[in-house]
């Protein structure tokens, strides 16, 4: 979302900043630019930090696996997934999805927090999960301190439970290395951790609004010796409290009150957090709701103002669509995208499996192989499904499969995944194999499965010696979710060789409700509705911005 521009741009949010003198030190006639959303994928949740000149960027997962995901940054524009807190969900045998009446649905990681102690070079992750308990886990000996924010080798370990929810968590390592965590609705509260962050020490509520204004989401900050906490109205506002005492009392300011733009007929722009650059100019990253989707993030320039209070830069008094690149750097990440044809040793950072996978049915082996893992008619209940976020506006997600390997009574394809799903595959039956597109599989509004989906269209007749399909799914997941009734649609095709693709059933209506949280995927599975024993490989991914 890179453009460059020779426009100077902090003339024009000079002006639009409330009351406050801006100090430049830029050079504005070279002046390159980035455009919000700067990632539009479903990475909700967010807490951004950085750590020498790297950014990291961890968001929520609910029960997909493995979870919270951990972003990379050198310019807080340009991101890639380089790890994930917790490689296996260790929350409950739900989790492991095993059987249709036992499954984690919206559960799991959501409002985590992570951040870098340099004092013990440790990363820290925790995340209240449901049954009451927050969870951390660790990644120790990164080096990442003396290696300017450089990490090669992740080492998540889990450092079991605090037997306290910390509700929407926000981690502090303060100046003095105590670590504290913000937590709660409406009313706010710091527990002081041990000095390895295992136990809680003291617990106090630090902030209660008096006009029982709710507020979560929260992230704390010390800046020149003022405690700061960013906290949520959902889904619409972002306040600011601040105290010289880490216990109180607060003051509370407004930062944006249902902020316009920069995408139209999403959400507004509220919760994640702030970072400061090197050179000290800080930023606000923030999501939006942007379903058919999920929730997208967007960043903008923060000033404060003499008294310490911070506002966004503003462009016409909304959230900039455009603002100057935070930094300048030589340094790049990987672009996310393009092909993956399932090489090495692990699975790329992009993907997720629906619920922990079971890592006895699933190999990489000159492609991803998925022996059936359940027999069940409900894919809902199958067991490894493998899944990625779909790139915005729109994209097209394409899976080459070896189906030569199915089994009378397998189903295997490519599906669009939420809780109203669809997806292209095969329907193995006897030694036919059917080329089918299912619509409306349906998770139902207690996440009790309502419909395992109904076949839509069908193909024409596979030879029995066809060894490959492409499955190609269109999706346009452009926010219809605030201020427009559009329902966003999703095309099903096939290939035999890879080159002509031809379209099965109707354009498939997406859901744009946010109560599953997620936002649609691609996902690839197999599952067996007979017995367990064949496999489907998937030789290739490949996606494209259409
Ligand atoms: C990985 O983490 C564990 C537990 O925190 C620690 O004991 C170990 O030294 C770490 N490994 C490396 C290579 O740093
Ligand atoms: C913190 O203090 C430094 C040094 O006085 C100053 O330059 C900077 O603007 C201050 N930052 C904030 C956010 O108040
Ligand atoms: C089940 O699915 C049907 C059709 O999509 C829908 O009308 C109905 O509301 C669903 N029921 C529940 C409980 O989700």
């Amino acid at each position: 979302m890179l453009s460059i521009t020779k426009t100077i741009f902090w003339g024009l949010l000079t002006a639009s900043v409330l009351g406050t003198p801006l100090t430049v030190n830029r050079d504005t006639a070279a002046a390159t630019t980035f455009n919000n959303p700067v990632l539009w994928q479903d990475y909700p949740d967010l807490d951004v930090f950085r750590v020498g000149d790297v950014y990291y960027y961890s968001s929520s997962s609910f029960a997909f696996s493995p979870g919270a995901p951990v972003l990379k940054s050198y310019d807080l524009v340009n991101w890639t997934p380089v790890t994930h807190s917790v490689p296996r969900l260790n929350f409950g045998s739900e989790y492991d999805l095993p059987s249709a009446t036992n499954r984690a649905y919206v559960k799991g990681i959501w409002a985590s927090t992570m951040r870098y102690r340099e004092s013990t070079d440790t990363f820290y992750w925790l995340g209240c999960i449901s049954g009451g308990r927050t969870y951390v886990w660790t990644a120790s000996g990164t080096k990442a301190g003396a290696n300017n924010g450089e990490v090669s080798n992740w080492n998540w370990t889990s450092k079991g439970s605090l037997p306290r929810c910390y509700y929407d968590n926000g981690l502090l390592i303060d100046d003095d290395d105590t670590m504290y965590v913000v937590y709660g609705g409406t009313t706010i509260r710091v527990a002081q951790l041990n000095a390895d962050g295992t136990a809680e020490v003291k617990d106090q509520a630090v902030y209660t609004s008096p006009d029982n204004l709710y507020i979560e989401g929260s992230r704390m900050y010390k800046i020149n010796g003022t405690y700061y906490i960013f906290v949520t109205k959902p889904a619409d506002d972002e306040y600011v409290l601040k105290s010289k005492n880490i216990w109180g009392p607060y003051e509370r300011r407004i930062l944006v009150d249902s902020i316009s733009g920069p995408i139209p007929n999403a959400g507004n722009a509220h919760q994640g957090g702030i970072v400061s650059t090197k050179s000290g100019q800080w930023y606000y990253m923030a999501f939006m709701d942007a379903y058919p989707g999920g929730r997208i993030p967007v960043l903008s320039p923060i000033v404060f103002n003499k008294d310490g209070w911070p506002d966004v830069v503003r462009v016409n008094n909304e959230w900039g669509k455009t603002y100057p690149m935070p930094v300048q750097t030589t340094k790049t990440v990987p672009s996310s995208g393009g092909l993956d044809t399932f090489q090495g040793t692990s699975l790329s950072n992009e993907w997720e499996w629906n619920h922990n996978p079971d890592n006895s049915a699933w190999s990489l082996n000159g492609g991803l192989e998925l022996r059936s893992a359940s027999v069940t008619n409900d894919l809902f209940s199958a067991r490894n499904t493998l899944t990625r976020r779909i790139p915005g506006p729109k994209s097209a997600g394409t899976f080459r499969i070896d189906i030569s390997g199915l089994k009378d009574g397998d189903r295997a394809g490519a599906v669009l995944f939420r809780d109203i799903a669809a997806y292209i595959g095969v329907h193995k039956s006897g030694s036919t194999s059917s080329l089918v597109m299912v619509d409306r599989l349906n998770l139902g509004t207690n996440w009790v499965t309502n419909s395992t989906g109904t076949v839509a269209a069908s193909g024409p007749a596979l030879a029995a010696t066809t060894k490959e399909i492409w499955l190609r799914i269109k999706a346009d997941i452009t926010p219809a979710f605030s201020g427009s009734s559009a329902v966003r649609t999703t095309t099903f095709e096939y290939s035999l060789d890879g080159n002509t693709f031809t379209q099965l059933g109707k354009p498939f209506p997406m859901s744009n409700t946010w109560q599953f949280f997620t936002g649609y995927r691609f996902g690839v599975f197999n599952f067996a509705t007979k017995a367990l024993g064949g496999s489907a490989t998937v030789k290739s991914f490949s996606v494209e911005s259409l």
